[in-house]
């Protein structure tokens, strides 16, 4: 594939493997061709990661380091999105340049709505998309810069809210300057004869022929031998489940195939041309033709819109998709829509022209298509006059999923009146392949289209369309609910039209209340408002505390220099290594058998743990982890051995044979049954004399589900030999270099040597350093003097790892008729998997959090780290806060729900107020939570959208808004006082120069840039002398874990004692020569003799909790929030579009407002996620399913907030950290849960509308399946359920 072509052969290593299967977009890279026909030059994106480079002959692939670097001249586009600070870890930010930039060349003045759908293919897991949204708005040409994010520093002298970027200072884009077409690319397509080709690899002949003829001959020759054009379906067929094609035909250059003929009747469009070609034609069409004619393509349009994203649509065919086994989408639009009308649909070669009808999909991905069989062109006719189609669909993300269910139906209505002539309906997803729904066909056909006819046609389709409780995907009750609810939309659809047409008879246009369920959700975005505190009046311009610095490695990330760790050059005889992980979730080893492995050729080695020497495990929270499992297994995707080879390859061929012999353990248990100890309990008050005394009781429970990191980078782990005495330079990605430099495991063992450690890392993950040093202690036996590579592939990546910790969380609260809450118990169990990890830690925090923003007098949590034949579990941003405070505001909900208020009432009600104790004893003023929540009311205008919400309710019968505000009281540092710890080291140069180095690890979250800013005050020089170089273990030795929100508090005061230290020293030398320069000072004190060398130290709070009193000072202080979010839900679908949300934190002074907000955003969004869209997915043998962005939705751009702003709160002061700043990293995480109870809040009042009041279940996430159901239509009631324990389930409910 070009992306390791690219990245391996090339040393082109900008282009990014974030999947490689073409879902997340970090391979984007251009593609430019010449057309002779019209001698024009084509630009599109493409995913490299599926482009194979046999079919780039003749066409020239522009890469994000082609467009601009450092060394020549940063882009506008690299430059911009540096600037907005969009790039974080910066991992996806190459992709992100490459998708604009492509969209600049093609439109140099683009829409909102073409950079959405042009982005709308390109995941970030850092930012939150505002940041790269508000960077890329300023090349449109009318562009909203009023509000948005822009820094102004003369804002600041006229009072105005200083902005987080100058947009008068940016590039500007001349498209004159770009890359020109390589000329001898012209030559070479007008000049030299079209030859075919053939390409002989390893495994695989690739030919391309030039000819029809050639293409013909070729298929007769070679049946089986799949046709290439796209390869978005083959390219992961082959790589993801092996499977094997020794011969494939491209046929890309056979002309036939790629034109397009207009009749009367339709159009003919080439089995060639690109999903974004026949978009392009169709939208045409629509534009040109009557609007009676369009109806065929007005559907299509909406359906194309949807598949995959761009880079998808610019290469794949819709021919591919029909004849693919999973992607149906086009296929049921088409084939629903015209099926019935007898109209022919594709032209076959040599055979004439076959329909898509029910007979030609035969089953899971199988054709009655004949292998030797070619599809010429498309046919989409016109429609007819009375003719109405619908291409309706629902997905578990707004854009770029695959779809639950969608459907195609048309009907045909005699003329002049309403009465059905004929009526055709199809759906995807409720069978192996496209499913017809041939008896309610006939159900209606001769009768008017009215309520009646209707009711009596979802009664047979119900009937009609039944699905197997353990249906492939889930989502049966779902499923079914949406055959019925698509078919309503649609009939929205077509009454609103006949009555524009008839206007007559019984026929009465929609009322403004059923329309709702046809008007689509709000999706227009618009700028965002981020407020800040601008520096205080004097401050030097030299000091750049409190400044929105742009990131310190943005430009090198956005222009792809930044070197990740699979970016380091291979070193010579460099070897590489897989993992072979276990398939069983409970058994006993019997037996490793690697014979074959060996002999592949190129594998050198495969580690079992009976290689690995002395200690075989690693303790971790005082509980032994086996490094390799050795006897025993307990569960999927545990590591037992490792393959190493010559390239990866081989490594990988060497794995598929390794066999492991196992004998299954009896039942393997996978949600609650077991504990990890300590278990934990706390308690304030008395809380079962408080349940005597309160006027109501009500019991509840909310189950929330776990979380895969999806950092963009994978894994990754280079180790390299250098030096004498067997010293090993370790390259990982990680937060805790310290842990992976342990020597534990060799104490008895083979390693003499010197670590010597470099970490790289561009994570958004909490620690999993535990796991990866496991790796890199493997990785670091010499291996005859040669480097070792692991990068693990996504899919790998997600199993091995663990997750965020599902939650069952089941409570019992007392209340008093005026909403003040007196007495609650909760009991969290945590799925923690099969190893203890970092578990029992975080069921602590789960109750040190419970109580969150309220003081309830009579408090009591019990906590406990479930033992399960899962992946071990583990720490991600927010360790159990997120799920311990989901429980408690969900109770607060019950109550107002059982109270019949609005639940923010209840919330203010319960709040603390004063200065309080927590229930573990620990003292707090919640003055600026206060604040908080009442400037984000009042930022917001809760009070009056809130009763706008409820006046849009009365008016929409299918669309409900809901509206939450949520409050955050969120501890900052460790509770295990000893990690509060950080040191650093500064050198000065003779040249005046800064080097700092420090303990803590940038992930994306800006600590580097932070530290330059505070090496700047102290030191009094500009950012300009100061270098921050990566964390490394050999220069700032026994650092502390990246985490708790501390990296900037601690390694902060670090830089900044170093500093100091630093610049007392030179105090001598400056008053002898106040007027003069840094580097004149620095000079002369080198020539004086004065050290320019400082080590740097924070000792930090003694922090600690005492569990058996049930109490302590496990915190330094808190960070403060709030925020207000509205959704609109489509209660037919379970959709949903987050309209505005508005975040109030008091993070104190922050030193860099940017950096922050970024920190506050893309949390948020990943708060979203959590509570709304991600859900992970296992089989009932414990396999996870949910392997890779195909599966696992992460937000995209599409589900960001349509309007967004942030404020930090004024005039907050914090004693107990640097520069009164305060940790931000993790506590707005929790946050996107208000869009959680802003859903909740809607489908109460779907609910309410349906007599159903008081308190409901909807569990996290509240993903489009739950909200529907729990929205209990019409529809979702016809579903009758499926028996408990009658069937197996497609997936385990977990927790
Ligand atoms: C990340 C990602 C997201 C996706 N999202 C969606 C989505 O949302 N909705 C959706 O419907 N699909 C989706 N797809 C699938 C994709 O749209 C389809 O796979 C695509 O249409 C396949 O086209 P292709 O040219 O890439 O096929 P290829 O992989 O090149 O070929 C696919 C098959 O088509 C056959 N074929 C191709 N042309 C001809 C011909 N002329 N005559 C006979 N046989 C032919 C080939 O023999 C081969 O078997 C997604 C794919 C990816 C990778
Ligand atoms: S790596 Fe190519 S799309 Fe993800
Ligand atoms: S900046 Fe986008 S993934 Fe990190």
């Amino acid at each position: 594939m070009l992306l390791s072509y690219l990245r391996d052969r090339l040393r082109l290593t900008g282009t990014k493997y974030g999947c490689g299967g073409g879902g997340c977009g970090a391979c984007t890279v251009m593609v430019s061709r010449y057309q002779p026909g019209t001698k024009t030059i084509l630009h599109y994106s493409a995913n490299a990661c599926l482009l194979p480079v046999c079919q780039l002959q003749g066409a020239a692939v522009t890469t994000v380091e082609g467009i601009g670097s450092t060394k020549t001249r940063v882009h506008p586009v690299q430059e911009r999105i540096a600037r907005a600070h969009g790039s974080q870890c910066g991992f996806c930010t190459p992709g992100m340049v490459m998708s604009m930039y492509t969209l600049l060349r093609n439109t140099p003045q683009p829409t909102m709505e073409d950079i959405r759908e042009a982005l709308g293919g390109n995941l970030c897991r850092c930012t939150g998309y505002r940041p790269i949204v508000d960077g890329f708005r300023t090349f449109c040409q009318i562009s909203s810069f009023q509000g948005s994010s822009f820094y102004c520093p003369a804002c600041v002298f006229q009072g105005l809210p200083p902005q987080l970027f100058d947009q008068g200072d940016l590039l500007p884009l001349d498209p004159t300057q770009e890359l020109i077409f390589p000329p001898e690319l012209i030559l070479m397509a007008q000049t030299e004869p079209q030859m075919s080709q053939r390409f002989i690899g390893e495994n695989i002949v690739w030919i391309s022929p030039v000819s029809l003829d050639e293409l013909i001959q070729l298929k007769a020759d070679h049946p089986q031998a799949p046709l290439v054009i796209g390869n978005t379906n083959i390219g992961p067929d082959i790589k993801f489940k092996g499977a094997l094609h020794p011969i494939i035909i491209s046929p890309t250059r056979v002309q036939e195939l790629f034109a397009v003929t207009r009749t009367a009747q339709g159009v003919y469009i080439g089995a060639g041309c690109s999903l974004s070609v026949v978009k392009a034609l169709l939208e045409g069409l629509v534009q040109e033709l009557p609007e009676e004619k369009t109806e065929i393509y007005r559907a299509l349009l909406q359906q194309l819109g949807n598949v995959g994203g761009q880079q998808i649509r610019n290469v794949a065919v819709s021919v591919g998709s029909h004849l693919s086994p999973t992607d149906r989408q086009v296929y049921e639009v088409v084939q629903g829509l015209l099926v019935p009308s007898g109209r022919p649909l594709w032209s076959l070669l040599a055979l004439g022209q076959i329909l898509l009808n029910k007979d030609f999909l035969v089953g899971f991905g199988k054709t009655s298509l004949k292998p030797d069989e070619i599809v010429l062109s498309v046919f989409i006719p016109v429609s007819r006059k009375w003719e109405f189609m619908g291409a309706l669909r629902q997905a578990p993300r707004k854009e770029n999923a695959l779809a639950t269910v969608t459907s195609g139906i048309r009907v045909m209505f005699t003329e002049g009146s309403s009465v059905v002539k004929e009526l055709s309906i199809c759906y995807g997803g409720v069978g192996p392949c496209t499913v017809s729904a041939s008896r309610t066909f006939f159900l209606p056909t001769n009768r008017p289209w009215n309520e009646q006819t209707l009711s009596e046609a979802y009664t047979v389709l119900l009937d009609e369309i039944s699905l197997s409780p353990s249906h492939p995907g889930g989502k049966v009750d779902f499923r079914r609910s949406l055959t019925l609810s698509l078919l309503f939309k649609f009939n929205l659809q077509i009454l609103h039209k006949l009555w524009e047409m008839v206007r007559t008879g019984s026929l009465l246009d929609l009322s403004e209340e059923m329309s709702s369920g046809i008007r689509p959700l709000p999706n227009q975005l618009q700028p965002g408002i981020q407020v800040f505190q601008p520096v205080v009046n004097g401050q030097s311009v030299d000091d750049q505390v409190g400044r929105p610095v742009m990131h310190h490695s943005a430009i090198s990330q956005a222009t792809g220099e930044a070197v990740y760790c699979d970016d380091i050059p291979k070193t010579d005889g460099e070897l590489h290594l897989v993992l072979v992980t276990s398939t069983r979730p409970h058994a006993k080893i019997r037996g490793i058998d690697v014979t074959e492995a060996l002999q592949v050729p190129g594998v050198v080695d495969v580690i079992t743990s009976k290689d690995i020497p002395g200690k075989k495990f690693r303790t971790f929270t005082g509980v032994d982890e086996e490094l390799l499992a050795e006897n025993e297994v307990s569960c999927v995707g545990q590591m037992v051995c490792a393959v190493i080879a010559d390239t990866r390859e081989q490594a990988k061929r060497g794995a598929a044979v390794v066999k492991i012999h196992y004998e299954d353990l009896p039942e393997p248990v996978f949600t609650k049954k077991s504990y990890f100890q300590p278990q934990r309990t706390i308690e304030r008050g008395n809380v079962t004399q408080a349940f005597e005394e309160v006027d109501q009781v009500y019991e509840g429970e909310i189950r929330l589900g776990g979380q895969e990191h999806f950092y963009m980078e994978t894994q990754s782990m280079v180790v390299v030999p250098s030096g004498e005495d067997r010293e090993l330079r370790v390259y990982l990605s990680c937060q805790h270099p310290t842990y992976a430099n342990s020597r534990d495991s060799f104490k008895q063992g083979v390693l003499s040597c010197q670590e010597s450690w470099r970490g790289v890392w561009r994570e958004t993950n909490i620690s999993l350093c535990w796991r990866r040093a496991w790796f890199s202690d493997l990785l670091s036996r010499p291996r005859s003097g040669r480097a070792v590579r692991c990068v693990l592939e996504r899919g790998e990546d997600m199993l091995i790892t663990g997750a965020r910790h599902p939650v069952l969380g089941r409570y019992k609260v007392g209340f008093m008729n005026d909403g003040k809450i007196i007495a609650a118990d909760l009991h969290y169990y945590a799925n923690s998997g099969n190893t203890a990890d970092e578990s029992v830690l975080v069921v602590e925090k789960v109750l040190l959090h419970l109580d969150n923003a309220y003081n309830v007098p009579n408090l009591r949590g019990h906590s406990v780290a479930c033992k399960t034949n899962l992946p071990s579990n583990t720490a991600f941003r927010g360790f159990g806060v997120p799920q311990s405070m989901l429980v408690t505001e969900n109770m607060i909900n019950d109550v107002a729900m059982k109270l019949g208020r609005n639940a923010e009432e209840i919330r203010e009600i319960n709040m603390y107020k004063e200065v309080s104790l927590t229930h573990y004893k620990f003292q707090f003023d919640p003055k600026n939570l206060l604040r908080c929540w009442d400037e984000c009311k009042e930022k917001s205008d809760y009070d009056s959208r809130r009763q706008a919400a409820g006046e849009f309710n009365q008016k929409n019968r299918w669309k409900k808004r809901g509206l939450a505000v949520i409050p955050i009281k969120y501890g900052i540092a460790f509770s295990e006082g000893f990690l509060n710890q950080a040191a650093s080291l500064v050198h000065i140069y003779k040249d005046g120069s800064v080097l700092v180095s420090h303990g803590g690890t940038e992930m994306g979250q800006g600590i580097h840039t932070k530290m330059q800013q505070v090496a700047s005050r102290e030191l009094h020089i500009p950012t300009s002398f100061i270098h921050i170089t990566e964390t490394s273990t050999s220069a700032v030795p026994n650092t502390c874990p990246s985490a708790a929100s501390f990296g900037t508090d601690a390694n902060g005061m670090a830089v900044k004692n170093a500093c100091e230290t630093l610049y007392r020293r030179l105090e001598p030398v400056r008053k002898q020569n106040p007027t003069g320069t840094w580097e004149s000072w620095v000079k002369k004190a080198f020539l004086q003799k004065i050290s320019l060398s400082a080590t740097g130290y924070y000792r930090g709070h003694d922090l600690y909790m005492d569990w058996e009193k049930q109490e302590g000072q496990p915190y330094a202080y808190f960070t403060y929030g709030a925020c207000c979010s509205e959704v609109e839900v489509d209660c037919l679908s379970g959709d949903y579009r987050t309209v505005r949300t508005d975040i109030v934190t008091d993070i104190g002074r922050s030193i860099n407002p940017s950096v922050d907000i970024g920190q506050i955003e893309g949390s948020f969004i990943q708060g979203l996620g959590l509570y709304t869209m991600e859900e992970l997915q296992f089989s009932p043998s414990g396999v996870l399913l949910t392997r890779g962005p195909s599966q696992y939705k992460i937000p995209a751009i599409c589900d960001i907030p349509l309007q967004f702003n942030v404020y930090l709160l004024s005039d907050s002061d914090n004693p107990h950290a640097i520069y009164s700043s305060k940790g931000i990293g993790e506590p707005v995480l929790f946050l996107g849960s208000s869009v959680f109870f802003a859903i909740k809040d809607a489908v109460a009042a779907a609910r309410a509308e349906a007599g159903m009041d008081g308190p409901f279940t909807l569990d996290s996430p509240a993903t489009p399946e739950r909200t529907c159901l729990a929205c209990n239509t019409d529809f979702t009631q016809k579903i009758p359920p499926s028996r408990p324990g009658s069937f197996k389930p497609w997936a385990l409910n977990i927790p």
